[in-house]
């Protein structure tokens, strides 16, 4: 079996860890169950590029026991937890090819490795697999039947790929499920991109002015548990109607421009590029923390960052601290790369329970339906989605109602009136 890990010996580690993660994924567990009997991947390779975590580790342990041949690599150089890639390879063998703190170069031989193997499925969180696919390795087609994508930006650049009429295979936005972004986007990126500022610097939120970039599902998160643990928050965005929501939510709104000189602690998780840039740097209080939480390190300008400052010093893990003429310091986090990853551990097993059970039935649902699909981006089934919910809140203990024949009579007639 081929692969590349840091070491081994991190395995038993990794191993618990796995282990730990699996206790809040009830709904993945209940679809490992099924697959183990079922067989529904019998045959296919799925090749994976997604975060190497504990929790991405228990959604290849399902693919396999459907009957898969998972082969993963990291969908970012800063995510993988490299103990369960060890544990992937030497406990479950699973073609693992991912080192945390791998170099740009590194990032792309791992994807290459990764699909060597000729996929019939694709699984990305950033689309990095199907871009590689489309430009380099377009003879690896042939075999593929479809793909699924985990996060808002890959969606975003698959339907840019869509829109231009070169996809070349069809793919399922899996982000775009109600039960992943609402809750993944929302609850696991809000409470791990704090705990991924607050794991680096172990700054106080009490008091603190935070600057969230970005109002979209992930935007409200971050802003939302700031608040949660006493920050004065203010938001900034360029939709006018998402601004609005955030004005009505209660936090301050202003311009990236008058932000910045007020910000202890910035937050971007806009999805564009240089959102944080040269005059915002030169505008900034000495000693301010600026952190991204998008998927891609382009959110802060750090080319800029880099030529303005006079020195620049690694001063805690995950910490750049960068000295500008003005005298005043910025401190970079995590190299610019998603916060809650590379310093935190990501999202809570819980919430990932939900956005990989959508994965696994994506993939069981592509398997059996190829043939109907085009090379479109397509929904998550609305059965999908439904079923998730009801098997999430089952295994939370929470009942809900359901419709008198009378209500669902009401609900279906347009007769009634006052
Ligand atoms: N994306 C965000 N959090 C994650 C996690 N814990 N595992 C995999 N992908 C993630």
């Amino acid at each position: 079996m081929k692969y590349d890990v840091k070491n081994l010996k991190l395995a038993s580690q990794g191993k618990l860890r796995i282990e730990w993660a699996n206790e809040y994924m009830n709904v993945l567990t209940l679809i490992r169950k099924r697959f183990s009997k079922e067989k529904p991947l019998k045959g296919l390779k799925v090749a994976c590029c997604l975060h190497v975590t504990t929790e991405t580790a228990n959604l290849a342990i399902t693919l396999k026991a459907g009957g898969a041949q998972v082969y993963i690599c990291a969908s970012n150089p800063l995510s993988t937890q490299d103990d369960v890639a060890a544990s992937l390879v030497k406990d479950h063998g699973i073609s693992t090819f991912a080192i945390k703190g791998e170099d740009n170069r590194t990032y792309y031989r791992h994807i290459v490795d990764a699909i060597s193997c000729g996929p019939n499925i694709t699984m990305d969180d950033g689309a990095d697999v199907v871009s590689m696919i489309h430009k380099e390795k377009r003879h690896l087609v042939e075999n593929i039947l479809g793909g699924t994508e985990e996060t808002t930006t890959g969606v975003i650049r698959l339907r840019s790929l869509e829109k231009q009429g070169l996809l070349m295979y069809p793919i399922i936005a899996v982000n775009d499920a109600d039960t992943k972004h609402l809750f993944d986007n929302r609850y696991g990126t809000g409470q791990s991109t704090i705990d991924g500022v607050i794991r680096a610097t172990n700054v106080l939120f009490a008091g603190a002015n935070v600057v969230v970039a970005g109002y979209g599902w992930c935007g409200r998160g971050a802003a939302m548990r700031a608040r949660g643990l006493g920050a004065n928050v203010i938001v900034t965005e360029i939709d006018p109607t998402k601004a609005l929501e955030a004005v009505m939510d209660g936090y301050n709104v202003m311009p990236m421009k008058e932000a910045c000189k007020k910000a202890d602690v910035f937050i971007t998780v806009t999805g564009d590029i240089n959102v944080i840039r040269k005059e915002h740097f030169e505008a900034m209080k000495d000693g301010a923390i600026v952190s991204n939480s998008g998927h891609f390190n382009v959110e802060i300008d750090i080319p800029s960052l880099e030529k303005m400052a006079k020195k620049k010093r690694k001063i805690r893990e995950f910490v750049d601290e960068y000295t500008l003429r003005n005298g005043r310091r910025v401190n970079l986090l995590g190299e610019g790369r998603l916060i809650n990853l590379a310093a935190a551990e990501g999202h809570p097993a819980s919430v990932m329970d939900m956005s990989f059970a959508n994965q696994a039935l994506c993939s069981e649902y592509m398997a059996k339906n190829y043939r109907k699909l085009a090379r479109k981006v397509y929904k998550v089934p609305d059965h999908i989605d439904k079923d998730i919910a009801r098997l999430k809140l089952e295994s939370l203990k929470v009942k809900i109602d359901t419709l008198t024949k009378e209500q669902k009579a009401y609900l279906e007639s347009w007769e009634a009136g006052t």
